[in-house]
C-alpha cells in the first residue's frame, strides 16, 4: 500500500517538557514583556515558532558525534569529517567553518564589499543586507514579480528576475558587482523555492559578465526537495543529486548550519576561488579562529557533518515539507490569509488581509502575534512595519511593503498533534479578529527596534 498518513520519520528518545500556562498568567506575562514576545522568557511559551534557526532536535548520531568531537586546535579530525560532508554536497574546493551564517557573510563582504559595489540577490536576508551595507556597498533585491503577490500560487516564487538582473548589470557595470547571490529558499519572501532552471539561467547571465554566483544555502535541502516535487525532469532524482546540481552552478556559498544542517550552532563559507579563500581564511583567523575550527568546537563540526547527511534523507524532507504544507492548507481552508503556497520552513500570515481594519500605523502583525500568545501560548514573530517600518522627516511611519506574521517550524521538534493544536489556536484568533486591537509603540531603540520595542494596546 501507499500510505496516506505521513508520519514523523523518527522515534523520540529524549523529551523536553513544555509548560502550560493559563490565559490570565499569559496576560500578565505579555504585559510585563511590553507586549513584545521577544521579551518573554522562553519557558513561558508553549509552542515556540520564533525561528527555525538553531532550534532543531539533533539525532542520536549527532549527539554521539558531540562525544566524538576532536578538540585539537589545528587539524582536528572533526574538521576533516566536516569538510568531507560539505564537499560531498557542494563539491567546492575551499570550505571554511564559521560560528554561524552571518559570520560567513561578515568575512565575505568585508573582503569583496565597499563603497561603489553592488550585490544583487533574489531577496537578501536582513543579516546579509546589513553585512553588505555595513561596508558601504548596496544590496539589491531582484525577485520575480509573482513573488511579491502573497495570495497567488506559483511553484517557484523565490526565483530571481533574470531580465532585471541583466539590466541591473548593464546599469551598474559588471566591474562594480563582485558577486551575485541567490537565497535558497527565499526566507524573506515566504520561504519560497528557486527552480533549477532559474539557478542555471542566473548562472548564465553571471558567467557572461564574469560575475561569480554565490548561494545563500541555509535551506538548500528544502529547496532541492521542492525542485524534486515541482520541476519537470527531477521527479526521480535523489535529493542529494539535485542539491549537488544546484551547487554545481555556484562559485561559492554562505551557510547557516542552524537550518538545514540540523544543528544548534554553526555555519560555513565555501568557494572555488583560491585567492579569495586565502583572504577569507586570513580574516577568519582574526575574527573566528584557526581555519580548521572557525568559531566552533570540534564537537559542533561533527554534529554539522552528521546533520548534512541526515537532511537529504527523503523521508525526513517529505515529513518536513508536508507538515508545513498541512498547516498552511488547513489555514487556507479556514479562510486564514497566508502567503501561498506554504513555504519550506514557515507559514506567513498576511496581517493586512487578516486585520483590514487595523492600519499599518497600529501594527496589525503585532496584534496577531500578541493574540496568538494570549490565546494559546504560541510565539511567532511580526515581519512588517514593526520590523521594517521607517519614519519620514515629519516622524510619520513609512510602512513596510507587507505586514506578515511568521510562524517558523523548528526541525524535528513538534509532532502532528502540536501542529493540530496550533491550527486550532490560529483559527480561534481568526474567528475573533474583530475584537483585536491595534498597538502603539511606547519605547523603541534607534536600530533593529523590533527586538526590544515596548507596546501598549490602543483603546
Ligand atoms: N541567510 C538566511 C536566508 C537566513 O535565514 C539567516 C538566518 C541567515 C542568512 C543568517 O544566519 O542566523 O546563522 O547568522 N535566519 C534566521 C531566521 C535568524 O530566523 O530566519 P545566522
Amino acid at each position: 500500500m501507499t500510505p496516506k498518513t505521513i508520519i514523523e520519520p523518527f522515534k523520540i528518545k529524549s523529551v523536553e517538557p513544555i509548560k502550560f500556562t493559563t490565559r490570565e498568567e499569559r496576560e500578565k506575562l505579555l504585559k510585563n514583556a511590553g507586549y513584545n514576545p521577544f521579551m518573554l522568557h522562553a519557558d513561558n511559551v508553549l509552542i515556540d515558532l520564533l525561528t527555525d534557526s538553531g532550534t532543531s532536535a539533533m539525532s542520536a548520531k549527532q549527539w554521539a558525534g558531540i562525544m566524538n568531537g576532536d578538540e585539537a586546535y589545528a587539524g582536528s579530525k572533526s574538521f576533516y569529517r566536516f569538510e568531507a560532508a560539505v564537499n560531498k554536497i557542494t563539491n567546492m574546493k575551499h570550505i571554511i567553518p564559521t560560528h554561524q551564517g552571518r559570520a560567513a557573510e561578515k568575512i565575505l563582504f568585508s573582503i569583496v564589499g565597499g563603497k561603489g559595489k553592488y550585490f544583487p540577490n533574489n531577496t537578501h536576508f536582513d543579516t546579509t543586507r546589513a553585512n553588505i551595507e555595513f561596508t558601504g556597498a548596496e544590496a539589491d533585491d531582484l525577485l520575480v514579480e509573482i513573488g511579491k503577490h502573497p495570495a497567488e500560487r506559483a511553484d517557484f516564487k523565490g526565483n530571481m528576475d533574470v531580465e532585471k538582473l541583466e539590466d541591473f548589470i548593464k546599469e551598474k557595470g559588471a566591474e562594480n558587482i563582485p558577486l551575485c547571490m541567490l537565497t535558497v529558499t527565499n526566507n524573506s519572501g515566504g520561504g519560497q523555492p528557486v527552480s533549477m532552471k532559474n539557478i542555471r539561467e542566473t548562472k548564465e547571465v553571471c558567467k557572461k559578465h564574469n560575475i561569480p554566483l554565490f548561494l545563500d544555502a541555509c535551506r538548500f535541502a528544502e529547496n532541492a526537495y521542492f525542485i524534486k516535487l515541482r520541476e519537470k525532469g527531477y521527479e526521480n532524482k535523489p535529493v542529494l543529486e539535485i542539491a549537488q546540481e544546484m551547487f554545481s552552478y555556484a562559485d561559492g556559498a554562505t551557510m547557516s548550519a542552524k537550518k538545514d544542517a540540523l544543528v544548534n550552532i554553526g555555519g560555513f563559507l565555501a568557494m572555488n576561488d583560491e585567492e579569495l579563500a586565502m583572504k577569507c581564511r586570513n580574516l577568519l583567523i582574526v575574527t573566528e579562529g584557526f581555519p580548521t575550527y572557525g568559531g566552533l568546537a570540534g564537537r559542533d563540526l561533527e554534529a554539522v557533518a552528521q546533520g548534512l547527511e541526515e537532511v537529504v534523507d527523503e523521508h525526513y524532507l517529505q515529513y518536513r515539507i508536508k507538515s508545513v504544507e498541512y498547516l498552511g492548507n488547513k489555514l487556507v481552508d479556514a479562510g486564514v490569509p497566508i502567503i501561498e503556497p506554504p513555504g519550506g520552513h514557515a507559514i506567513y500570515i498576511d496581517a493586512k488581509r487578516f486585520l483590514p481594519n487595523i492600519p499599518a500605523e497600529q501594527y496589525p502583525g503585532q496584534s496577531i502575534v500578541c493574540e496568538l500568545y494570549l490565546e494559546g501560548g504560541v510565539r511567532g514573530v511580526e515581519i512588517g512595519s514593526v520590523m521594517f517600518g521607517k519614519y519620514d522627516e515629519n516622524g510619520k511611519l513609512i510602512p513596510a511593503m507587507m505586514e506578515l506574521v511568521r510562524l517558523a517550524i523548528p526541525r524535528r521538534v513538534y509532532t502532528q498533534s502540536h501542529i493540530d493544536y496550533l491550527i486550532e489556536v490560529i483559527i480561534e484568533v481568526f474567528k475573533n479578529r474583530n475584537k483585536l486591537k491595534g498597538y502603539k509603540i511606547t519605547y523603541e531603540a534607534p536600530m533593529l527596534r523590533h527586538f526590544t520595542a515596548q507596546f501598549e494596546p490602543i483603546g
